[in-house]
């Protein structure tokens, strides 16, 4: 029989579980225990109620909360784009552009190269408690680049998706519909079976509507399930597309109609949002309250990746959204945990009830409000993966 542990002496647990608790969507529970049993959780409760266990662990009056759920970044990319950075600083305006740039270096990386740049930003993000993070092809844009991208991926997490649609490749720049039709044949062949997901960068410049709409139906019909990089430099169809095709999230949702957020609300596509990108490309904000008051439910994540959003960590967009996207500290906490999950449907993780999975965070703060109020600071004590401890 696998061991159990008991976290114990826990001053703030977020469950996630409306029905413990106060009573809101986070389920908090003060002076809180948890259950380890093997890698699901047995129990949680208070810790007056804790039944004995093999191991203990004194929280010491510190905060628990699921692992951070990151439903969104680019790791599979080599070199950086330092430069482009600097430069948009000094007041030169994002483009996607620069997505070129980091093919090129992608194509000429080797496979162990892209696998240590994968795992260098995998670790770091779980240093800073994030358990289940997604992750994309897109910058090879070849069949040979994107499907070694996402098989690499694979072995790292079960959350690939298949971006082969994120710009027309370079040699294709005179006939996308080349391209599209590669994007929908023989790389979609050779991904499928790498993947989750689908996604397509449904912008001006990148694919329009029906281009987007095309390369998603062909996804799904070898099995990959919709997401869509939708309305983050322009408003757009990308949102109106994912609701459509029942996407699991439409990601950015920066520039948005009445209609869109109507659509958004009304569906189960969730509006993922990515601060990560408006704080490093100086954009306006997208308008999380919006959202929410409408009753879309709303995830956050990083964007990781080179050129819109070099961070891998979730505290800081929680920050973010919260300073300047109208998102209480419990929304934004409940976005990048619950939040994540759904945006990847997944139930088992992004909460801490009987029979999820055991991938916990420990903050060194007496509640999950602080990852707002202490901006930047590294408050990730402790990281529990499918029931072991590994930060
Ligand atoms: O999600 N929007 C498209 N893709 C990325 C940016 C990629 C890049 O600039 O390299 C994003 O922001
Ligand atoms: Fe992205």
């Amino acid at each position: 029989m696998s061991s159990s542990t008991l976290i114990t002496n826990i001053a703030t647990l977020v469950t996630n579980d409306p029905s413990l608790g106060n009573g809101t969507p986070l389920g908090l529970v003060r002076d809180a225990a948890v259950v380890i049993d093997g890698d699901r959780i047995g129990w949680t409760g208070g810790t007056s109620k804790a039944p004995a266990t093999d191991n203990r662990v004194d929280a010491g009056g510190r905060t628990v909360l699921p692992g951070f759920v990151d439903s969104h970044s680019h790791l599979l990319f080599a070199g950086d784009r330092t430069e482009e950075f600097a430069a948009r600083m000094s007041g030169r305006p994002y483009t996607a552009g620069g997505i070129r740039t980091t093919v090129a270096a992608t194509r000429a990386a080797t496979d162990a190269e892209l696998e240590a740049h994968l795992t260098r930003y995998l670790s770091e993000a779980l240093r800073q408690g994030t358990t289940t993070m997604e992750t994309k092809s897109g910058y090879g844009l070849t069949v040979a680049d994107e499907s070694r991208a996402l098989a690499l991926a694979a072995r790292h997490t079960d959350e690939v998706t298949y971006l082969g649609a994120h710009v027309v490749a370079p040699e294709y720049a005179d006939d996308p519909a080349a391209y599209v039709d590669l994007v929908t044949g023989e790389m979609l062949d050779a991904c499928a079976p790498h993947a989750r997901w689908i996604d397509v960068f449904c912008e001006r410049g990148a694919f329009d509507g029906d281009q987007a709409r095309a390369i998603l139906t062909a996804g799904r019909a070898r099995g990959l399930h919709p997401r869509v990089h939708a309305n983050q430099l322009s408003y757009g169809p990308g949102v109106q597309l994912a609701v459509e095709l029942d996407a699991a999230a439409a990601d950015h949702c920066t520039h948005l109609t009445d209609a869109d957020v109507d659509a958004l609300a009304h569906s189960r596509t969730v509006a993922t949002l990515l601060p990560g990108a408006e704080f490093s490309t100086r954009a306006a904000w997208p308008d999380a309250r919006r959202l929410l008051d409408a009753g879309a439910t709303v995830a956050l994540s990083t964007d990781c990746n080179p050129g819109s959003s070099f961070t891998s960590s979730v505290p800081f967009c929680v920050a973010l959204a919260v300073r300047d996207m109208g998102m209480t500290p419990d929304e934004a906490v409940w976005a990048a945990t619950a939040g994540g999950a759904a945006a990847l449907r997944r139930t088992d993780v992004g909460r801490l009830t009987p029979g999820a999975r055991a991938d916990l965070t420990l903050l060194d703060a007496p509640s999950h409000v602080h990852l707002a109020y202490r901006p930047g600071v590294p408050l990730v004590a402790g990281v529990w993966r499918r029931g072991v401890r590994v930060v």
